[in-house]
């Protein structure tokens, strides 16, 4: 069991699929609280529509990470409320090594493609533009770079060329939303160990 810190920017569609895994007794992990930079974010709302606990967390003056006070409040909360494993869904800055250090093996993230390639933002836009055949996602853990850490688990989609970014982003979040709380159940489980850059799963 887990007790599970999440941090996004948007929607929270995979937020979402982490509470139906919960309900449906396929996750064995509780959601402790959930933290925005963002503070129209629906994944706010969703939280407090469930009862968890919802931050709006300031990250000025920074554009594009979570670093200085923000940081330290994000781990403050964190810790008050328990966490002792961070889930990145949609969260749109870079995390820095203070969060990492106090979580260490523990910060996992969602990315929209098959790692390594098209890391960064809009992954499945990159994936149309370049003529990928196939896509997916990948759910790994988090290190210092930007979508480097080790991979925890991968699934595939096709990528059509009748496909926009908009339908092949679609499509990758229904992969997004089994995949999350897969890998999740594994580490809530104990199943995942680091070696070098392998996650080894028992
Ligand atoms: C997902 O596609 C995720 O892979 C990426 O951001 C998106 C978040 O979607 N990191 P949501 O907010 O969970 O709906």
């Amino acid at each position: 069991m887990i007790n599970l810190g999440v941090l996004g920017s948007g929607k929270g569609s995979n937020l979402g699929a982490i509470f139906d895994a919960i309900d449906a007794r396929k996750l064995d992990t509780r959601v402790v609280c959930v933290l925005s930079d963002n503070s129209g974010a629906f994944i706010l709302d969703r939280a407090r529509q469930r009862g968890v606990p919802a931050f709006h967390i300031d990250c000025a003056p920074f554009k594009t990470k979570l670093d200085g006070d923000a940081q330290a409040r994000a781990i403050a909360i964190l810790r008050e409320h328990g966490a002792d494993a961070i889930a990145l869904a949609g969260f749109m800055r870079m995390v820095k090594p203070g969060l990492l250090q106090a979580f260490p093996h523990r910060v996992v993230n969602i990315h929209p493609a098959l790692l390594p390639a098209f890391p960064g933002l809009e992954a499945w836009s990159q994936a149309v533009a370049y003529g990928a055949k196939v896509s997916g996602c990948t759910v790994h853990f988090v290190d210092a770079g930007m979508d480097t850490g080790p991979i925890i688990l991968q699934k595939p989609v096709p990528v059509f060329d009748t496909d926009t970014p908009q339908v092949l982003h679609a499509r990758i979040q229904e992969q997004e939303h089994s995949a999350y709380p897969e890998a999740l159940q594994l580490l809530s489980q104990g199943r995942l160990k680091i070696e070098g850059r392998v996650v080894k799963i028992s």
